[in-house]
């Protein structure tokens, strides 16, 4: 049953929308539903491949591999031509080439303070950040914030925070790894100028584009790796996303011990900035 049914009564519609928001489908963006998977299917099977090779996915999706291609090339461009960060908040704005962009309410730019010695950088906003137009304002946001504040920071006064991807995914689905490598280059000329003495990358797929890490996030976190601002080689501490921790209150523990790690490198660094 979908929307499209013709019979559908009020009640059995009210459902069904419940329905399709508990399942995160909660934007609608086109009358009639597509699939998917039979596309890529049907397109695997015209493409000329080798009975004994693997398919490409140029040979899956080619159009979408030229795009995202393209898009990276002119996000690197954009990105590097940005003398400070309301240049690259306003080159991001002017970006097309993700598609995120489409179905998010606004941009997502950044919170806190710009040159702070800590820059955190999550995933991609949610349904609230996209409201606001403000990173980790929901309900991770708020453990986010006590988090910071049990090591004597805040947003308010010395942390900036960033997302690699700043446009919502529909539905707070995980961004693709195409759309977080067309958003890469932006986010890293976005550390570059704020110049964070530390950055902490918040949940796995900020650790994976940042750091390239490939391990888990639950071996790889609490460590301090060299990060390559684009200026100098700063310390990046990867730590527990706050959604994480809220659906796996056992594992707060974890989150403590990198916040009191993030404390002590910051004493043991000199100290340039607030
Ligand atoms: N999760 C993120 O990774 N970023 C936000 O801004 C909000 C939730």
């Amino acid at each position: 049953m979908t929307f499209n049914d013709p019979v559908l009564d009020p009640v059995t519609a009210a459902a069904l929308a419940r329905f399709y928001a508990d399942s995160g489908v909660d934007l609608a963006l086109d009358d009639a539903p597509h699939d998917r998977l039979g596309e890529a299917r049907a397109l695997l099977e015209r493409a000329p491949a080798k009975p004994s090779e693997p398919p490409r996915l140029e040979a899956v999706a080619p159009a979408a591999a030229v795009h995202a291609d393209s898009a990276v090339q002119d996000a690197k461009r954009l990105a590097a031509a940005a003398p400070d960060l309301a240049a690259l908040k306003e080159a991001l704005n002017g970006f097309e080439g993700c598609l995120l962009k489409r179905t998010a309410t606004q941009l997502v730019f950044s919170a806190g303070v710009p040159g702070s010695r800590v820059m955190l950088v999550g995933e991609a906003p949610g349904a609230d950040e996209d409201r606001a137009g403000e990173p980790f304002v929901g309900r991770s946001g708020q453990l986010l914030d006590k988090m910071l504040a049990a090591i004597g920071l805040s947003r308010a006064e010395n942390v900036y925070i960033a997302n690699v991807v700043p446009w919502r995914p529909p539905g707070n689905r995980t961004p693709t790894l195409a759309e977080m490598a067309i958003c890469e280059p932006f986010i890293r000329r976005q550390i570059e100028l704020c110049d964070p003495d530390v950055l902490v990358t918040i949940g796995a797929p900020s650790m994976q584009t940042l750091l390239n890490i490939k391990d888990g996030i639950l071996r790889a976190r609490g460590r301090f790796y060299a990060f390559d601002t684009g200026k100098r080689e700063i310390p990046a501490l990867a730590t527990l996303h706050p959604s994480y921790l809220l659906r796996r209150p056992e594992h707060k523990a974890f989150a403590w011990r990198d916040m009191k790690a993030l404390r002590a490198k910051l004493a043991e660094l000199p100290t340039t900035k607030n």
